[in-house]
């Protein structure tokens, strides 16, 4: 019998999504990496938005939300993502080379978009892990800039080493061609570690909690009034801030009904 042709033996890619060729990866640690892939023209996503992304296993999609890491201007688009080694996706997505096909859902959503603020001066981006994700975007969104005096890049992670982007952040941004002048003058980044010694130690709640990120800073503490938030980490991380907000006179923005704080869970657990 002839064999098949290669393009058969394919596993046909759902209408819902579009094969990307991943072009890029870079492994932080051994539970973080990051990879890019080709961006078809027709993708459209606003800074902050996630959407579905995997790979084709036994002939079905399998795919979980990844926030875009990339900005909606750029070329390639970048996802952040755990690896466990038992876990249904991220246990196969972890071998992925340049070349290899990953899924893109062609719908991008989310409630991490800066129309769902209410206007205010200083933008606290607040995350845990792989919630960085979203925020990557979002500093490098120019009308991030435009809306905000200042905008804080929290990030907690437990050792060094899984601050990833950190290079990105305090080296290659402020010296951006496009960027930069906004960077350094508009963006702090505030990393802190809860299990390795580092000058910043502790979760960000208790930095908060403590007025130590306030000092740090040089910013007043959170208000309602001048302050607006979006906080992306653990479950348990978004369940406290969120408390800590309201309990100082935040309301909660939506897509229906902007507010002075929104929340996004870092998805991908497995
Ligand atoms: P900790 O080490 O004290 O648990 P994980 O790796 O478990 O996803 O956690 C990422 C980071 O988020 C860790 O530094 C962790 O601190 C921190 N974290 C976990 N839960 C909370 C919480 N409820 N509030 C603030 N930070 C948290």
């Amino acid at each position: 019998m002839d064999a098949l042709p290669a393009t058969d033996a394919r596993p046909k890619i759902p209408a819902a999504f579009q094969g990307e060729a991943v072009t890029w990866v870079h492994h932080w640690t051994d539970r973080l990496f990051s990879f890019r892939c080709t961006r078809s023209g027709g993708f459209r996503f606003t800074a902050g938005q996630f959407a579905m992304i995997g790979l084709m296993a036994e002939n079905k999609p399998l795919v979980r939300a990844y926030s875009m890491v990339s900005a909606p201007w750029e070329e390639e688009l970048e996802f952040l993502s755990v690896k466990v080694q038992d876990g249904p996706l991220t246990s196969r997505l972890q071998h992925i080379k340049p070349g290899d096909t990953v899924l893109i859902g062609r719908k991008a959503t989310g409630t991490l978009l800066i129309e769902n603020l209410l206007p205010g001066r200083t933008l606290w981006l607040l995350s845990t892990g792989t919630g960085i994700a979203p925020f990557m975007s979002l500093i490098r969104e120019p009308e991030v800039y435009d809306r905000f005096e200042r905008v804080v890049l929290a990030h907690t992670v437990r050792e060094e080493k899984e601050l990833a982007y950190r290079d990105l952040i305090s080296r290659e941004l402020p010296a951006h061609e496009f960027l930069g002048d906004e960077v350094r003058s508009k963006l702090l980044y505030y990393p802190s570690l809860t299990r390795d010694p580092f000058p910043t130690q502790g979760r960000i709640t208790t930095l908060i909690e403590s007025g130590r990120v306030f000092a740090d800073l040089g910013l007043p503490p959170l208000s309602p009034e001048a302050d607006r938030v979006m906080l992306c980490g653990s479950e348990a991380m978004n369940a406290d801030v969120s408390a800590m907000l309201e309990a100082r006179g935040f309301a909660e923005g939506s897509n229906h009904e902007p507010g002075s704080y929104v929340v996004e869970k870092a998805f991908v657990t497995k």
